[in-house]
């Protein structure tokens, strides 16, 4: 039996320990926040926070988060009370397709727990790894550079 805090619950998950984590969140405890995008590794879309490091679910087997403590995107705000990160994205209309909206939060959310001020390249550099196809690259940096922003303090052109 799998031994790990998700979104600060202590579910029972009854999988084989080579299970990867994304098949765990999604099929198992129908959190569907992390997406499957690629499933090697390459793309980010299943990114969630394990011990606070932006990691990617479709890769880690569930032997490997043994008492660790995860956080998906259902577990970093509510609708009634969103992240300030999931609030800039609606905010600054951030998405297309979607499919890499949750790994763009979940790698903001890890940038903010090393760096609570980063500089635009440093998210540029941060989020270099997370892939989106549609070409939202402009609002998804103003979304998380606006969310790192005391209000009235931005500087960068306003894409919406
Ligand atoms: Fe995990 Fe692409 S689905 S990195």
């Amino acid at each position: 039996m799998a031994r790990l805090t998700i979104n600060g619950k202590k579910p029972d998950i009854a999988c084989d320990d080579e299970t990867p984590l994304l098949y765990v969140l999604r099929d198992h405890l129908g959190l569907s926040g992390p997406k499957f995008g690629c499933g090697l590794g390459q793309c980010g879309a299943c990114t969630v926070l394990v011990d606070g490091r932006a990691t990617r679910s479709c890769i880690t087997p569930l032997s490997a988060v043994q008492n660790s403590t995860v956080i998906t995107l259902e577990g970093l705000g509510s609708k009634d009370a969103p992240h300030p990160l999931q609030s800039a994205f609606i905010t600054y209309q951030a998405a297309q397709c979607g499919t890499c909206t949750n790994g763009m939060i979940m790698t903001a959310a890890a940038l903010s727990g090393q760096n609570p001020a980063p500089t635009r390249e440093e998210i540029r550099t941060a989020l270099a790894g997370n892939l989106c196809r549609c070409g939202t690259q402009q609002r998804i940096l103003a979304a998380v550079l606006s969310a790192f922003t005391p209000k009235g303090e931005l500087d960068h052109d306003d894409p919406r």
